[in-house]
């Protein structure tokens, strides 16, 4: 028996009545199927990460095309990493995912957070020892810019509704963000000015 109820085949009982309900009793048998559903749940998860990979990773690879010399590849890989976004959302959607804007925030600095305090600091520990310099840039500038993340939501969940529409810069080189005017260089990893690019 599950807080939804029990399951025979095509027979549900509901929990608090013992009420027995036909096989096209469909909101039952969904949420008794929700209720026993722990591998969809474990599906939903890897098909958001897979899908949230594949959107990133064909926007890498539209670029790529385009450097190339293949606008019309580029354009197709930008046609479906935009399909992914909504399957990923779509998914993300079914978990229960996304919440108010003040749980996000509150969700958005934990991750950020345990990025820069455990996650980034073991990667770049191993990257170094393992003698893998690309590797431990790559993570150094991400682990930097997280804690930058971090700030910028703490001082957003303090008063999201007066939080200003800014503009918003990023450096190219390691995502470094800040709001209203990029700097001369960028302060984590020196790149000059024109290599920040303004978020629309
Ligand atoms: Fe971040
Ligand atoms: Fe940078």
């Amino acid at each position: 028996m599950t807080r939804f109820g029990s399951y025979r085949p095509n027979v549900w009982i509901k929990p608090s009545s013992g009420e027995v309900c036909s096989a096209h009793h469909d909101k039952w048998k969904i949420l008794i199927k929700e209720g026993s559903m722990s591998k969809t749940e474990k599906h939903l998860k890897e098909a958001f990460a897979g899908e949230s990979q594949a959107n990133r990773k064909y926007l890498a690879f539209a670029e790529k095309a385009r450097e190339e010399g293949y606008p019309g590849v580029a354009k197709l890989f930008e046609a479906a990493a935009a399909a992914e976004t909504i399957h990923a959302h779509k998914h993300l959607r079914v978990l229960k995912g996304i919440r108010s804007t003040r749980e996000n925030l509150e969700e958005a600095i934990a991750g950020e957070t345990h990025e820069f305090k455990s996650m980034y600091p073991q990667m770049i520990e191993d990257a170094k020892a393992e003698g893998h310099r690309q590797a431990e840039i790559s993570f150094t500038y991400a682990n930097e810019v997280e804690k930058v993340h971090a700030g910028l939501y703490e001082e957003a969940l303090k008063d999201p509704e007066n939080f200003p529409v800014k503009d918003w810069f990023i450096c190219r080189i390691c995502g470094y963000t800040i709001a209203d005017e990029p700097p001369e260089r960028c302060p984590v990893c020196g790149a000059k000015k024109q290599n920040f690019m303004k978020v629309e």
